[in-house]
């Protein structure tokens, strides 16, 4: 199942966000965007996805008029190359279509860059 954010959602999507952001973390800064999402910030978006119950990756995206930008997306390593990714950009592409679709990417993530450019994204490189 792939969705929005939803409050109760809060702990599982902090662990996945302290496994991928590594060093980067910040729990207290990561908290205060978790908040505003579900609190209805009107420019940023979060997306849990789950299966049976399981948290398998989310999804964080900036959205403007006319462009959304992602700027997070990680799927569990169990779960990877299991083409989830593409099931988030569904989703995101059907919650807002007609927009241009872009990527924050660091440049030696290869795999990121090709998956994200596969699907039509722009990469804006980290
Ligand atoms: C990048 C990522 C989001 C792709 O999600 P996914 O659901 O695994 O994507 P897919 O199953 O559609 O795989 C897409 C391609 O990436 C490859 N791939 C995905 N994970 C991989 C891994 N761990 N090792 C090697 N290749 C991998 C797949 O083999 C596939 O290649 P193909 O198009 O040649 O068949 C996911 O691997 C991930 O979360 N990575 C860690 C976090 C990250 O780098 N996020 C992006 C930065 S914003």
């Amino acid at each position: 199942m792939i969705r929005f954010f939803e409050k109760e959602d809060k702990s599982e999507i902090m662990k996945l966000a302290a496994d991928f952001l590594g060093e980067k973390y910040d729990s207290e800064e990561f908290g205060i965007m978790f908040d505003e999402i579900v609190d209805g910030s009107p420019d940023e978006r979060g997306i849990s996805v789950l299966h049976a119950g399981e948290f398998l990756g989310y999804c964080c995206a900036h959205i403007q008029d006319e462009e959304v930008i992602v700027h997070q997306l990680y799927i569990k390593p169990q779960f990877q190359k299991l083409k989830v990714a593409p099931q988030v950009f569904d989703f995101i592409e059907a919650e807002f279509p007609d927009k241009k679709y872009r990527a924050i990417v660091p440049q030696d993530n290869e795999i990121a860059n090709k998956v994200f450019a596969k699907r039509g994204y722009e990469i804006i490189a980290l």
